[in-house]
């Protein structure tokens, strides 16, 4: 059995790992892969973005099941193609990626479906969007429109900030056409969490919660950035959250696109809001959540493929998926000048020390092999150094643990990975 991993970051490590140690053993494939994913897969020389690559290669060697990780070419409408292939894929369409590659789509089918969410309007012309902006004040949140690799999100605190951030993508196309539109958005208060619903096109399991880091620095200070760290379970979210995040949230928006003509299947990750008036969707993605799913999978106690081929095959109603109740955390370990400007080809040691640690798997994300087989840094976020164990300070304290045996030029991460969890547990 042949399975292919699209895609070559953290997520593609843990998802590659958990596929490759399934009891069905099925041989799988990366493309492109990282020097993670060659420890128990194939990598394959194709871009993550390189449609009619990807494509060919799947057309000739015909894998059982692909599945997709990245945005980029599930926006581009890869799992169409290879579905006219009749090839058996998980993710979505790319008309029903649009949750995720168009944020006025989004809101759209949320304000239609009756999700909870932020005000918002949305502009093409700059001087519209500067009344706008005026009469609403700061604290405003300031999005592009269209996929902007994480980057498209301004959070004003004040109007001068709001007004620059609206000017910089519809007049100076700071992101390009992604920004060519925005988004102007009430800011909303609370704290974050992140949630991922299994998907058939009908039927829906939900994962435990997770949460994630943003910002690159301790105490959510510096940029954004695609996410520093991640826990699970997040005790923000409780145990009858859970249920009700599926009525309120993930089932009315697929009924939705249903009506539409647009049935959604794969995963549907859904970033919340815990404001005071109540529990309110920042935003969908239409993957796994990196590196929410990293955390995630590492409580998974069953395979990872058959219940992924009951979303390809409509039956997820009769799939088992059980969790372990130990707590998971991954840190992640990133270049340093990330979220800005990083060098390449740094040399990483002590991966294979750091995971003899009991409960540590480290996923690599920007990481290659030399021509001298030493592996190097290729990326932003470079490793997802993650543990398991009995509870959350168990499981951070491992990880930390494992942390402190990796070194390469420059690595920073942060220190205070579900800190904020912790302190909720104490309290
Ligand atoms: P997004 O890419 O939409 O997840 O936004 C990136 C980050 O910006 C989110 O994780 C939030 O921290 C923040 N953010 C986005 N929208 C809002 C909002 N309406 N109010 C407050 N913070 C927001
Ligand atoms: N960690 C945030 C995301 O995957 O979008």
């Amino acid at each position: 059995m042949k399975v292919f991993v699209v895609g070559g970051g953290g997520r593609e490590d843990v998802l590659a790992w958990k596929l490759a140690y399934d009891s069905a053993a099925p041989v799988v494939f990366c493309a492109p892969g990282n020097a993670g994913t060659r420890r128990y897969a194939t990598n394959l020389p194709v871009a993550a973005d390189d449609i009619d690559g990807l494509v060919a290669w799947a057309c000739a060697e015909r894998p059982d099941l692909t599945v997709v990780g990245p945005e980029a070419p599930l926006c581009a409408g890869l799992v169409d193609r290879l579905e006219a292939e009749g090839l058996r894929v998980f993710g979505p369409s790319g008309e029903a990626a649009q949750l995720e590659g168009s944020k006025v789509f989004s809101k759209e089918i949320m304000a239609a479906a009756g999700v909870p969410t932020a005000e918002c309007r949305h502009f093409d012309e700059i001087v519209a969007a500067e009344a706008y902006i005026r009469e609403v004040g700061a604290p405003i949140v300031i999005k592009a429109e269209g996929l902007a690799a994480g980057k498209g999100v301004t959070v004003c605190l004040d109007l001068d900030a709001a007004l620059t951030a609206a000017r910089e993508a519809l007049v100076d196309n700071a992101f390009g056409t992604a920004g060519a539109r925005i988004l102007v958005e009430e800011f909303m208060e609370g704290e974050e969490a992140s949630v991922l619903a299994l998907v058939d096109g009908e039927h829906v399991v939900m994962l435990p919660g997770s949460q994630d880091h943003k910002r690159a620095l301790d105490n959510d200070q510096g940029p954004n950035t695609g996410g520093m760290g991640a826990y699970s379970p997040a005790p923000v979210i409780g145990s009858e959250d859970l249920p009700v995040i599926r009525d309120t949230v993930i089932e009315p928006v697929l009924a939705e696109m249903r009506s539409r003509g647009i049935p959604y299947k794969g995963v549907l990750y859904a970033g919340l809001m815990f404001t005071p008036e109540g529990i309110r969707v920042l935003e969908f993605n239409c993957r796994f959540g990196d590196p929410e799913v990293q955390a995630v999978l590492r409580r998974l106690a069953g395979d990872l493929l058959p219940v992924l081929d009951a979303c390809v095959d409509g039956d997820l109603t009769d799939a088992q998926v059980s969790w372990s109740d130990e707590a998971s955390a991954c840190v992640v370990m990133a270049s340093g000048g990330y979220p800005g400007a990083y060098d390449k080809g740094k040399p990483i040691d002590g991966i294979e020390t750091a995971e003899q640690s009991e409960g540590v798997v480290v996923f690599h994300a920007g990481t290659d092999v030399d021509s001298g087989g030493q592996v190097v840094t290729a990326g932003g976020r470079v490793l997802n150094v993650t543990a398991t164990g009995v509870d959350l300070e168990q499981a951070v304290e491992r990880a930390y643990g494992a942390v402190d045996k990796i070194s390469f030029e420059g690595a920073h991460w942060r220190r205070d990975i579900a800190a904020r969890a912790l302190s909720r547990i104490t309290a």
